[in-house]
């Protein structure tokens, strides 16, 4: 039997990897307009590093690593997300000293062991973007606004922006308290998944989606009413933020998400065409992360987005994807003994960034002019032009042709595309 994908992975195929670089290349300019550089890290990372930043008692750290034990009996895990290792990086490499600060992206293939189903994948993409070093809600704005120019850009229509505090060490714990005395006597309501959240991660509790919980929830104390001044002034000065910009978007006092390492601001954005894995970007701050995977403090925001989930959405929209990706010139031979001299001239054709090609597959001429199809022009040699040194082009979109000498080709087709 031939051998298969793994399942909750899936190929990005030539069809659709154009458009996926149109994806990647609009967020790429974005984020060159905000002031971001690019940084690439290794696909896998000590486990410790996600166990401590991105939390013991997350689904993530819980149930979802592709962790293993390498051949020098380190315990490696293929990253489940990008900010724990930037982090790392950031640490490691002194992006972030004496108050400066670091304003980096990055993209790339992340790995979850979830349910596949539409929209979530085992290996999956998202693009990051992580602002080190400020712990002002101005960097939260910077954040939130850059995920929304990114999908304005792309053209994404019916998104959602939703935001939350969700506290900090100092506020938290007080809130902790207060869940955990409310569904203790809520318990025999609750399901089994958060049953086990109950001690561990009662805040999990909040975005629970089984409508017993959700209902058990909706009665819960106020994250609101725990804030500490500090975090209650941070709120609102991101929301005022988002509102100079003018920005639309929504409370949701229980948006808790499934990393451990957020503090103050939580935000998603939702897409209404997509079913129940909705939200096309996540993010937040995450003051403490640093700490927790034994470095100097340093402040964080950041967001990611899943380009899966992108896509979906702009197929679905019909958004554009700007062009589909077109040769420009093919060299047809007309007859065997001008082959080589056809795949001369290609190679010339690209050494000077003309893109071409030829049969390298023994076609009839017939066979390769309907090739040549779907370019802008037809080069034509054949033993006569051999024999006169010139070759005939044809431009493929009104069928005019002229005879040139073909030292001359490179600078004819350079004019006319
Ligand atoms: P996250 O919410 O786990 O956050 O993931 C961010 C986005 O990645 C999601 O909104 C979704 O679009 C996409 N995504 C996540 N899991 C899957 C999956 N299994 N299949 C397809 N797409 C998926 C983070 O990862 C944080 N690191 C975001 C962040 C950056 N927070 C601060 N900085």
């Amino acid at each position: 039997m031939a051998i298969t994908a793994p399942r909750g992975t899936r190929d990005i195929l030539p069809g659709e990897s154009w458009k996926w670089n149109y994806i990647i290349n609009t967020a790429s300019e974005t984020m060159k307009d905000f002031g971001f550089r690019e940084i690439h890290l290794p696909i896998f990372e000590h486990t410790e590093l996600f166990s401590r930043g991105v939390g013991e008692t997350t689904d993530i750290v819980e149930k979802e690593m592709y962790t293993f034990i390498d051949r020098g009996e380190r315990s490696i895990t293929l990253r489940p997300e990008a900010t724990a290792g930037v982090m790392r990086s950031a640490i490691e490499n002194n992006l972030c000293v004496q108050n400066s600060i670091a304003k980096l992206w990055n993209w790339g293939p992340m790995f979850r062991y979830e349910r596949p189903q539409k929209g979530r994948y085992r290996q999956f993409y998202q693009i990051d973007a992580e602002c080190l070093g400020v712990q002002n809600p101005f960097a939260d704005v910077e954040i939130i606004s850059l995920s929304i120019e990114i999908f304005r850009r792309l053209g994404l229509k019916n998104l959602e922006v939703v935001i939350n505090s969700v506290g900090c060490e100092k506020c938290r714990p007080i809130y902790r308290e207060k869940l955990l005395n409310y569904f203790d006597a809520h318990k025999n309501e609750l399901c089994e998944t958060c049953l086990t959240r109950l001690d561990r991660n009662p805040l999990r509790i909040l975005d629970c989606k089984k409508e017993a919980c959700s209902k058990v929830a909706d009665g819960a104390p106020d994250i609101y009413d725990s804030l500490c001044d500090e975090c209650r002034e941070h709120f609102e000065e991101v929301k005022k933020g988002l509102e100079r910009l003018n920005f639309t978007y929504k409370l949701n006092k229980r948006l808790v998400r499934g990393l451990d390492y957020y503090t103050k601001t939580a935000y998603e954005i939702l897409s209404g065409d997509l079913g129940a894995q909705n939200a096309v970007a996540g993010g937040g701050r995450y003051d403490n992360l640093s700490t927790a995977i034994g470095g100097n403090k340093i402040p964080g925001v950041g967001f990611a987005c899943g380009i899966d989930r992108i896509m979906l959405v702009m197929e679905q929209q019909n958004c554009s994807f700007g062009e589909v990706p077109k040769t420009d010139v093919y060299v047809a031979a007309l007859d065997n003994e001008a082959k080589g001299a056809a795949q001369s001239l290609t190679y010339e054709l690209r050494k000077n960034k003309i893109s071409a090609e030829c049969d390298i597959s023994g076609k009839s001429f017939k066979a390769q002019m309907k090739n040549a199809g779907s370019c802008n022009f037809a080069c034509i040699i054949g033993s006569e032009e051999i024999a006169k040194n010139s070759v005939s082009v044809k431009n493929l979109s009104d069928g005019t042709q002229v005879n040139i000498p073909i030292s001359e080709a490179v600078e004819y087709i350079n004019h006319q595309v």
